[in-house]
């Protein structure tokens, strides 16, 4: 598919999307949101590929947030209407991914951009990268996920001090705070990102989802993390994934997974 606001290359089972538009430091436009989900679709659906990395062009942002130029004249209902939209459409989209989602943030992850990061099921950064949810600045809140995910992620006590001053974190902080779980110099971001993801699809993908499901039940109003566990456990028991992996440990070599 041909986009416009990102691109989307895969190699060896590993989809990259990187967001593609440095001269407004990746800013998430309306279309860009839209590009997005169409390729993080495409990359789940795609049997063969086994990770999506998500990235930003150029050496100064990963994405500097929303576009604020498209919703600076917006009322209450399309304000609420954009957060539903974009959760619906890219954050929570991304969160609930069978494929596991690495982010590499090479730069400035903004409000929206840090938002994207956080929905990723786990994250990475450069050495100059900078994160913050600077919304109340604006006189907005984050609304793509971030009063959420960031508390989830730092702490209830940081994420306050974070959203309330509107500052930004470095990468060593963040490293710190169990925001990012690296920190390399920018030019090898992209190499650990693909070593890990390397790494992780040497795994059953079936299993890998089954372990997705699970570990985001916990963090989901209504449902019961250890239930959901129990239950995708089960499920385990009856794919070729299973049957294969077993069966290569008895044997003493390595597992070819069938991805079933
Ligand atoms: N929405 C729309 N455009 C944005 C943007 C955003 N969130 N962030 C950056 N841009 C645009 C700028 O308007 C500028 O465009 P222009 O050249 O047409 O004027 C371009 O990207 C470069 O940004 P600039 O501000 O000139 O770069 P800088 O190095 O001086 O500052 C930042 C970098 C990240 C500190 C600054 O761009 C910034 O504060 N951005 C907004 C961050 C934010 O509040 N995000 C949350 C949104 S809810």
């Amino acid at each position: 598919m041909n986009y416009k606001n990102i691109l989307s290359e895969t190699q060896n089972g590993i989809t990259t999307i990187t967001i593609n538009r440095p001269e407004k430091l990746n800013a998430l436009n309306r279309a860009t949101i839209k590009e997005l989900h169409l390729a993080f679709k495409a990359a789940d659906e795609h049997k063969k590929v086994k990770v999506v990395i998500i990235t930003g062009s150029g050496e100064k942002a990963f994405v500097a947030g929303a576009d604020i130029s498209e919703f600076a004249d917006f009322s209450v209902a399309q304000g609420e209407q954009l957060a539903a939209e974009g959760q619906a459409k890219l954050f929570d989209f991304v969160a609930h991914l069978s494929t596991p989602v690495i982010a590499a943030v090479n730069g400035f992850a903004l409000g929206g951009g840090l938002e994207l990061a956080m929905a990723a099921h786990f994250r990475i950064a450069s050495d100059n990268a900078k994160m913050g949810l600077p919304e109340v600045s604006l006189g907005v809140i984050p609304g793509y996920g971030g009063t959420q995910r960031l508390p989830q992620l730092v702490g209830k006590g940081r994420a306050m001090e974070m959203i309330m001053t509107a500052g930004m974190i470095d990468a060593s902080t963040a490293l710190q705070y169990g925001l990012v779980n690296y920190v390399t110099p920018q030019p090898e971001l992209l190499e650990l990102a693909n070593k890990l993801a390397d790494k992780i699809s040497r795994n059953s993908s079936v299993a890998i989802a089954a372990a997705i499901a699970a570990i985001n039940a916990g963090y989901e109003d209504g449902e019961n993390g250890f239930d959901e566990e129990i239950t995708q456990f089960g499920k385990c028991f009856g794919t070729a994934d299973f049957q294969e992996g077993t069966q290569a440990f008895l044997e003493k070599r390595k597992a070819n997974f069938p991805g079933k």
